[in-house]
């Protein structure tokens, strides 16, 4: 599985980039925003800090002036993946940049058909919304298990399930039990998955018995 962060916080993307653990990044136009920061200029740096997928999104939503946003955000980097709203609109700039080699990322996802049209339009990744399912009393994680099962039957496609609108571990850990390929997190909840209060305890155990030893590793 791997492990996107869901923020345009280049410091954040620093510090998670530095564990290791980190396989790309996906922003959105509200998280652009509150950086306050210059768009390309932004996208440009995140590119140079992860080597895997950057989504970046088109602000436009009619045809014509999304495929020159993302002609010109696939530009950017190697690494870019264009983000399209789940629109006929979109899904039509999907093809033409899926056709022309460039990875689109298809955002607003809310419905396993949705998914479909997504896959057959040639998307890289498919962002189904999660918590904002849930934050509305329906099954958000219902919807990652229709598109897993769905996919899965059709080996031709090559969409990748992306889980997005992720609010805490066990939504990562659902997934993983599904088996989809991506999860973008906000920072706070990457960082929660090391959490346990028997590890802290343990460890501060392990460390005051080792003391007792009075020998040195190194
Ligand atoms: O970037 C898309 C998605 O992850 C947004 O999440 O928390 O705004 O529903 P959220």
């Amino acid at each position: 599985m791997k492990f996107f962060v869901d923020t345009a916080d280049i410091n954040e993307i620093r510090d998670l980039a530095a564990t290791g653990l980190l396989d790309g990044v996906t922003t959105n136009p509200s998280l652009v925003a509150k950086t306050g920061k210059n768009f390309l200029d932004l996208v440009a740096e995140i590119c140079g800090v992860v080597k895997g997928p950057v989504s970046a999104e088109v602000a436009a939503t009619d045809y014509e002036t999304m495929l020159k946003e993302g002609r010109k955000i696939s530009k950017i980097a190697k690494n870019i993946a264009v983000k399209v709203p789940l629109t006929p609109a979109g899904l039509k700039v999907c093809k033409a940049l899926a056709d022309d080699g460039i990875m689109v990322n298809v955002t607003l996802c809310f419905t396993p058909a949705q998914a479909i049209l997504a896959a057959k339009a040639g998307a890289k990744f498919i962002s189904p919304f999660v918590g904002r399912l849930d934050d509305i009393s329906t099954d958000g994680m219902a919807l990652i298990a229709d598109i897993v099962q769905i996919y899965e039957n059709y080996p031709d496609w090559n969409t990748e399930v992306l889980v997005a609108s992720v609010r805490h571990p066990v939504h990562i850990v659902e997934s993983a039990k599904m088996g989809a390929h991506v999860v973008t997190c906000p920072p706070d909840v990457i960082r929660k998955l090391y959490s346990h209060p028997l590890t802290d305890k343990g460890l501060v155990t392990f460390v005051e018995d080792w003391k007792k030893t009075g020998q040195s590793i190194l």
